[in-house]
This record gives structure tokens, C-alpha cells and sequence, in this order.
């Protein structure tokens, strides 16, 4: 059982993602599979517009290290031009505030 534990322990890092995130970004991560990847991950119409008017380096929105919180729940309220507002049934509120911790995220700086 003691083995099993020390085991266990040795693994979880493996196991872990290659980002470290708190149990609320975490959650965030998983509401932005599920509200906004199909159009903000690879090959969506979110990445593809973002990518046309801000350039590739920009266009993936869990990359992007400068998103402010309050862009980000105007944006997903509001809406953007092709992008559609999401209401309070679709994303609510708690949602809103994982899915933002996890878009804000503090990152190592990239090197200069
Ligand atoms: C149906 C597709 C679609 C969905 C779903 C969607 N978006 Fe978008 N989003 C877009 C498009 C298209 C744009 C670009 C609008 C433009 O620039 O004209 C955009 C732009 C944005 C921007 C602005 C980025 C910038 O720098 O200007 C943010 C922030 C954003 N989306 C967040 C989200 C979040 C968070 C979710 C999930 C809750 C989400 N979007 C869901 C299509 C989508």
C-alpha cells in the first residue's frame, strides 16, 4: 500500500499537463473546449478572422498572453461582429469566471 502510494506520487507529475493549472483554470480550460474551441482552436472561424486581422501569432486564443479579463466577458456577452454573444444560459456566470482565469493565466515570460 506504502509502495503503492510512493508510486502514485512519482507519477502524478507525468501524468500532469504540460502547463501547471489551478483547479479553476483547469475548469476554464474545459468551458473553452466546450463554448469557444470549435471556433477559436485550430482550423475555426474565430482563429481564422482573429489570424486575418491581428496575424497568426495572435489568432489562438489560449496562446495569447495579453487578454484582459474585462475584453474577454464583453466580448463573449456582446458578441464581435461574426461572433455570436453567448448569454448567461450558455455560459454562466461561474463558467465565465474559470473560463477567464484560465485565458489570463500568468505564463513565463516568452524570451525576448
Ligand atoms: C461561432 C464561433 C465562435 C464562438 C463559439 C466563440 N467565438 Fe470568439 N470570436 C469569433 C470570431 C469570428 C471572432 C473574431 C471577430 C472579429 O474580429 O471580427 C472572435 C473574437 C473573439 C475575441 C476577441 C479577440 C481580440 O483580440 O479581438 C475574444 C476575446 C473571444 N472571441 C472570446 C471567445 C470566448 C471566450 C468564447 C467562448 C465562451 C468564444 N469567443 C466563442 C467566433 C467565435
Amino acid at each position: 500500500m506504502k509502495q503503492l502510494l510512493v508510486l502514485l506520487a512519482l507519477a502524478m507529475p507525468a501524468l500532469g499537463l504540460a502547463e501547471d493549472l489551478s483547479a479553476s483554470q483547469l475548469a476554464g480550460q474545459k468551458v473553452f473546449a466546450h463554448r469557444c474551441g470549435m471556433c477559436h482552436r485550430e482550423g475555426g472561424t474565430g482563429t481564422f478572422v482573429l489570424a486575418r486581422r491581428l496575424g497568426a501569432a495572435q489568432s489562438l486564443l489560449e496562446q495569447r498572453t495579453d487578454l484582459q479579463p474585462e475584453t474577454i466577458r464583453y466580448v463573449v456577452r456582446w458578441g464581435l461582429t461574426n461572433m455570436p454573444r453567448l448569454s448567461r444560459v450558455e455560459v454562466p456566470d461561474p463558467d465565465m469566471n474559470q473560463l477567464v482565469a484560465y485565458l489570463t493565466r500568468p505564463r513565463p515570460a516568452a524570451a525576448p
